[in-house]
C-alpha cells in the first residue's frame, strides 16, 4: 500500500496529492508516468509525474476528475493509501539526455495547457536545477483553472493566458506564443503538453515558425503497460505505442487526427471491434473487450 501524505484540490475537479512510493521517487525523471491503482480491483490510471522529491521517498500526481475511477480517487484524503504506485514507466524527457552546454544555448519555450500544466512542472524545474533557462506559456479556460502558478514563478520566465481574457493575456496559448514570437522571442525547442487538439495546433504553428516541437501523448494511454494497444500512433509513418516507445515524440510528425479518431473509436465496444478489424495483430485486444 502507498499511503496519501497531502490531499488538496488545486481548482474545481482537479487534484494534487503527494504519495509514500520511495522507490519510484528514487529512480523517476521529468517526463515519465505512473500507473496507480485505487483499490485491488481498480482499473489502472496512467498518470504524468508532477514532482518528486528523492529525499523524502514521494511523488506527486495532479488529477482531473472526469470517471468513476478518478472520481473515486478524488474522495480519498490525507492518510488513505493507493492498493498500486507503480512506475516510472516511458522514457524520460529528451532534455535530460542532451548536455547542460547545449541546453544553455537553446531558447526553450513549455506550452501547458490545463492539466497538463502538471507535466510540465518537473521539466522546468529540472532544467532550473541545472542551470538553464526557459520560458512556459500556461493556457487555461479561465483564471480559475490556472494551477501551480506560484510553484512555476520560481523556475521559470511565466506567461499565462486564459481563453476568456480572465487573466493573464487574453486567448488560446497558440495565440500567446504567436506574440510572444513577434515580441522577439525566437524559440529553437518547444514542448507541449495537454490536451490533443491544442498539441495539434501548436504543431501546425511550430512548424510554421520553424520550432523543432516535442508533444507528450499520454491522452490516448490505456493501460500503460503495453499490453492493450489503445495507444498506437502513427509517428512519422511508423507505428508506436505512447507507452513503451514515449510518451514524447516529434510533434511535427504525429498524426494527430488519426489519433484523436481513434480515441473517439477506443471509447465504443464497436469502436473497438473496429480497430481490431483495421490494425490487425498491433491491436494487441489487451484492452479485455475485442474478444
Ligand atoms: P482545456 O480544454 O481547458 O485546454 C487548455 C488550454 O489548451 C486552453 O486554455 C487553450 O489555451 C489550449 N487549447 C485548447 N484547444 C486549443 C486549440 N484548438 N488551439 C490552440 N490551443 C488550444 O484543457 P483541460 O480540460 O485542462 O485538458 C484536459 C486534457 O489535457 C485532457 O484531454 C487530458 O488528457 C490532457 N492532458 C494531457 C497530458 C499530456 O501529457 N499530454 C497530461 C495531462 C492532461
Ligand atoms: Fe499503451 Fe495500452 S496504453 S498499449
Amino acid at each position: 500500500m502507498f499511503k496519501i501524505l497531502e490531499a488538496n484540490e488545486l481548482a474545481t475537479n482537479i487534484f494534487q496529492m503527494i504519495v509514500e512510493a520511495p522507490r519510484v521517487a528514487q529512480a523517476c525523471l521529468p517526463g515519465q508516468f505512473l500507473i496507480i491503482r485505487v483499490d485491488a480491483e481498480g482499473e489502472r490510471i496512467p498518470l504524468t509525474i508532477c514532482d518528486y522529491d528523492r529525499e523524502k521517498g514521494t511523488v506527486e500526481i495532479v488529477v482531473q476528475a472526469i470517471g468513476a475511477e478518478t472520481y473515486a480517487l478524488k474522495n480519498l484524503k490525507a492518510g488513505d493509501s493507493l492498493a498500486d504506485v507503480v512506475g516510472p514507466l516511458g522514457k524520460p524527457s529528451d532534455l535530460c539526455e542532451e548536455s547542460i552546454d547545449d541546453l544553455k544555448k537553446k531558447k526553450i519555450v513549455f506550452i501547458a495547457g490545463g492539466v497538463g500544466t502538471a507535466p510540465v512542472y518537473p521539466q522546468a524545474k529540472w532544467l532550473k536545477e541545472h542551470g538553464v533557462d526557459c520560458d512556459v506559456i500556461i493556457g487555461a479556460k479561465t483564471k480559475d483553472l490556472v494551477i501551480l502558478e506560484d510553484r512555476f514563478k520560481k523556475v521559470c520566465n511565466l506567461h499565462i493566458t486564459t481563453d476568456d481574457g480572465s487573466y493573464g493575456r487574453s486567448g488560446m496559448v497558440t495565440k500567446a506564443l504567436q506574440d510572444l514570437w513577434d515580441e522577439g522571442n525566437k524559440y529553437d525547442h518547444c514542448v507541449a503538453i495537454g490536451p490533443m487538439i491544442m498539441m495539434k495546433f501548436v504543431c501546425k504553428l511550430t512548424q510554421e515558425l520553424g520550432i523543432h516541437t516535442i508533444v507528450s501523448m499520454n491522452p490516448i494511454m490505456v493501460d500503460g503497460t503495453g499490453m492493450c494497444g489503445a495507444c498506437r500512433l502513427t509517428v512519422g509513418g511508423e507505428v508506436k505505442f505512447a507507452c513503451v516507445d514515449g510518451p514524447e515524440f516529434d510533434g511535427h510528425k504525429v498524426d494527430f487526427d488519426q489519433a484523436m479518431n481513434r480515441m473517439k473509436l477506443y471509447k465504443t465496444e464497436e469502436g473497438r471491434l473496429l480497430l481490431r478489424e483495421q490494425e490487425g495483430k498491433t491491436h494487441h485486444g489487451g484492452c479485455g473487450n475485442c474478444h
